[in-house]
C-alpha cells in the first residue's frame, strides 16, 4: 500500500501569441500548441518513476501505465499524464490571460512553461504566476529551463507586472538562481464542519456564478494563484468523468450579514476520502474572519460532509479557528518583484 502521492502536482497557463520566438543559444521557445500535446506529456511523464493506481476501496498501489484509468493517469499528475487528456489541456491555454510555452531544441519539444497573468492583493499585485515546469529527464541541465524562466520573465514586464510568482517552488535552488524568494508557506490543514447559526447570505447562482473579481486573494487554498484555481473549474480543465473523480459540490459567493465581508467559496469533494470537501476560498483582501469561517464550515455541514481540507497562509494562523488540525504538507509561494 502507498501512502505518499508521487512528486507531481497540477496546474497551468499560455499563449501571448504576439510572442516572437527567441533562441538563447540552439534552443527555441515558442508559444506551445494543442498538437504539441504527445511531446509535452512525454515531458511531464518522464519525470514519473512509478505509477499508481486505486483498488476498489481508494487505497493507492503500485501499477503500470496502460492498466491506467484516464482519470487514474490525471490522479498521477495532471492532464499531462494523457496525451489526449493533454491535448485539451493545450487547447484550454490558448486563451488570454494564459500562457503555455515550449522550449525546443533541434525540433525536438525538450520543455514546457505554464503560466497565469492575475491581480492580486499585496505582495503579488499585477503578476505573472509560473504554474509549470517541466524539462525532460534527459535533457535537464543544458538551459531549456532557464531559456522558458527568462521568456516568462520578458513577457511579465512586457505586460507591466509588478511581480513575477509560483505557488509550488519544488526546485528552489533553481528559482533562487533567477532572484526569486519565498514569500509565504501554505500549509495544509483539516477542520471540522459544524452546523452554525450563522447569520450569512449565499447567492442563489450557485455552480455558474459571475467571472471572478479583479483583485481578488486566495483566503484559502491557494495551490495556484487565485487566477489559476478559478481556471481548475473550467469544464475543460475538469479530471475525466470517472465513478472515483472529485465532484464540485458548491461554487458560491457568501456574504456575511452583518458588514461588508464577502468571500467566493469552492467546495470540493477530496478524491477517495468520504466526508472531507476540499475548500478553496477568495476574498477581495485574501483573509478570511473568524465569523467567515463559520459560515464556510456550515455550508460544508449541509452538505453532509464532517471535515474541510484545504491550505492557509502560515502567517495568519490567528485567523484559523483553534480546532484545526494542521498538516505537515508545505507550499512555498515564491516571488520576485519586476
Ligand atoms: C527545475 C527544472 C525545470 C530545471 O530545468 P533545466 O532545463 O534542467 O534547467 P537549466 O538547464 O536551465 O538549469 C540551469 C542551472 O540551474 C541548475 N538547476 C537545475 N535544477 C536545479 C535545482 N532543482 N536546484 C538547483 N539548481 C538547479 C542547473 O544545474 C543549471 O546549473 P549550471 O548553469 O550551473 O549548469 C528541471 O530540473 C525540472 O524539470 N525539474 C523537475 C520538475 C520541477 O521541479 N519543476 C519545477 C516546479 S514546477
Amino acid at each position: 500500500m502507498l501512502t505518499q502521492s508521487i512528486g507531481r502536482h497540477t496546474g497551468g497557463l499560455p499563449g501571448v501569441r504576439a510572442m516572437s520566438e527567441t533562441h538563447p543559444g540552439d534552443c527555441v521557445v515558442r508559444p506551445a500548441r494543442p498538437d504539441d500535446a504527445a511531446a509535452v506529456s512525454l515531458v511531464h511523464r518522464s519525470d514519473v518513476i512509478a505509477w499508481k493506481g486505486w483498488d476498489a476501496h481508494g487505497q493507492p498501489t503500485w501499477s503500470h501505465y496502460e492498466k491506467l484509468t484516464a482519470f487514474e493517469r490525471w490522479m498521477n499528475g495532471g492532464p499531462w499524464m494523457d496525451e489526449a487528456l493533454c491535448r485539451r489541456h493545450l487547447a484550454h491555454m490558448q486563451g488570454p490571460s494564459r500562457v503555455a510555452l515550449v522550449a525546443e531544441r533541434e525540433g525536438t519539444v525538450c520543455a514546457e512553461a505554464e503560466a497565469y497573468f492575475g491581480d492580486e492583493p499585496p505582495p503579488f499585485g499585477k503578476h505573472l504566476n509560473l504554474a509549470v515546469l517541466y524539462t525532460r529527464r534527459d535533457y535537464a541541465g543544458r538551459g531549456l529551463g532557464s531559456a522558458l524562466m527568462w521568456s516568462l520573465m520578458e513577457m511579465a514586464r512586457a505586460r507591466s507586472c509588478e511581480s513575477l510568482s509560483l505557488s509550488s517552488a519544488s526546485a528552489p535552488g533553481f528559482y533562487s538562481r533567477f532572484g526569486l524568494a519565498c514569500w509565504q508557506r501554505w500549509r495544509a490543514l483539516t477542520v471540522r464542519a459544524n452546523l452554525r447559526n450563522s447569520l450569512y447570505e449565499r447567492d442563489s447562482s450557485e455552480l455558474a456564478p459571475a467571472p471572478l473579481p479583479a483583485g481578488w486573494g486566495m483566503a484559502l487554498g491557494r495551490i495556484g494563484s487565485a487566477a489559476q484555481m478559478w481556471d481548475r473549474l473550467d469544464p475543460g480543465e475538469r479530471p475525466p468523468r470517472d465513478a472515483r473523480s472529485p465532484g464540485i459540490l458548491m461554487v458560491a459567493d457568501l456574504a456575511l450579514r452583518s458588514g461588508r465581508e464577502r468571500a467566493r467559496v469552492v467546495l470540493e469533494d477530496k478524491p477517495f476520502v468520504a466526508g472531507v470537501v476540499t475548500a478553496y476560498v477568495w476574498t477581495p483582501d485574501g483573509r478570511l474572519s473568524p465569523r467567515m469561517w463559520a459560515a464556510l464550515g456550515d455550508c460544508a455541514a449541509r452538505l453532509g460532509r464532517s471535515q474541510m481540507h484545504t491550505w492557509a497562509d502560515d502567517m495568519r494562523r490567528a485567523d484559523v479557528p483553534a480546532h484545526a488540525r494542521w498538516g505537515e504538507e508545505v507550499r512555498e509561494v515564491w516571488g520576485l518583484r519586476l
